[in-house]
């Protein structure tokens, strides 16, 4: 096996990055990508080169994200984070109208009469990320950091990682309110998402009215005003691919940069081919914000499901398992036009080749500019 520890790094001059005991030599976090693109091998490169992979646990049994862990810790001895889904309630228990139940069974119905590679349609459900359990498999593997998307861990999860997990908690925000409340419960670090972002918006409601969810508050506005107002370090995310970026995003306060769409095409990344086809052949002119293909808003390139879905509605996760087939049966007739293409609105940057050359990149351009 080869040796994935390297030596420790010569002072490049360029901050590392501190939440609690964990110090990453580089101020670079891969962001955790559930579904698929995010694996052992995308987590032990990064590390490897000196920054922080994260594990993405959303979607996961807690048996399998336990394997998963086994998997990445055979592959590396550098720190690594988890991060998990707080799915929030479910928004059909609280339906007295039937008004959601009604626009959910209207959503099938459209999507039962496209032609999607003669798939069906899946049963829309309710899952509450097993959370708890996943928590007891972290106390086992104890990852470096722990982080959360789409709401508020309260006190009571924040205490747990703390005792149990040992290990700083990393909340997801997207605007100032959240990171007011991510504090109160004892947050350690905040990622900051902005509306650049690829794939799910952090929101923690996903607000019907609004077409993405929330307001729409560019990442440097956010830094700029979150780091201000908090003493926890603030990660940056959202259109962030070079290292000239992540310099800015530093300047406006923040400790690190989260970059997602930058390592959807890095050969170690799970990204399936027709995702890759699109980033890179650049199949597609645009990205949207859209409720289509998971039933909460996610930036995704532009196409025709996308596009024939604008108005779908902010029923997650059901609507996730609902299109769940659909995307399967695309993906295997590799047809990119009926597959969650998350991008952000970087992603005409996007690379590929290894992961190691993609850090390395960053690092030299973090070191002398691009
Ligand atoms: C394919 C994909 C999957 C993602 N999955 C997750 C996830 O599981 N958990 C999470 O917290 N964020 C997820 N994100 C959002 C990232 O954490 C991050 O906010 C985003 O990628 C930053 O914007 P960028 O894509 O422009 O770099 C995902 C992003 C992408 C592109």
């Amino acid at each position: 096996m080869p040796d994935r520890h390297g030596p420790d790094r010569v002072d490049t001059g360029i901050p590392s990055l501190t939440i609690g005991d964990l110090t990453v030599a580089l101020p670079i976090v891969c962001a955790p990508m559930a579904g698929g693109p995010t694996t052992p091998a995308l987590v032990a490169e990064v590390g490897a080169a000196g920054g922080l992979g994260m594990v993405a646990a959303g979607y996961l049994s807690a048996a399998a994200l336990s394997e998963l862990l086994d998997d990445v810790e055979g592959r590396t001895d550098r720190p690594y984070g988890v991060n998990l889904f707080l799915s929030g309630p479910d928004p059909l228990a609280d339906d007295p109208s039937g008004l959601r139940a009604r626009a959910l069974a209207d959503y099938r119905s459209e999507l039962a009469a496209e032609d999607r590679h003669g798939a069906e349609p899946g049963d829309p459900r309710y899952s509450d990320e097993e959370v708890a359990d996943k928590i007891t498999v972290l106390a086992a593997h104890r990852p470096a950091l722990v982080s959360v998307t789409f709401g508020d861990p309260g006190p009571a999860v924040v205490g747990r990682v703390h005792e149990e997990v040992g290990a700083p908690v990393a909340v997801t925000v997207t605007s100032l309110a959240e990171a007011g409340v991510a504090i109160d419960s004892g947050a350690d670090a905040l990622i900051v998402q902005g509306i650049e972002a690829g794939g799910h918006r952090g929101v923690w409601i996903d607000d019907p009215a609004l077409s993405a969810g929330g307001p729409r508050v560019p990442t440097a506005d956010l830094v700029r005003t979150i780091s201000a107002a908090v003493d926890v370090p603030v990660i940056a995310a959202g259109g962030v691919t070079d290292g000239a970026a992540i310099r800015s995003m530093m300047s406006l306060g923040a400790a690190a940069a989260q970059l997602g769409t930058a390592f959807l095409c890095c050969d170690e990344a799970g990204t399936s081919t027709p995702h890759r086809r699109a980033l890179l052949g650049r199949i597609y002119t645009d990205t949207v914000i859209t409720r289509a293909f998971s039933g909460r808003s996610a930036r995704s390139l532009r196409n025709d499901f996308a596009m024939r879905h604008l108005d779908a509605p902010a029923l997650y996760p059901h609507i996730h398992h609902l299109t769940k087939p659909l995307r399967a049966a695309a993906t295997a007739a590799d047809d990119p036009d009926g597959i969650n293409l998350w991008a952000g609105t970087g992603w005409r940057a996007v690379t590929d080749g290894p992961a190691a050359d993609l850090m390395a990149r960053l690092t030299a351009e973090l070191i002398d500019g691009p």
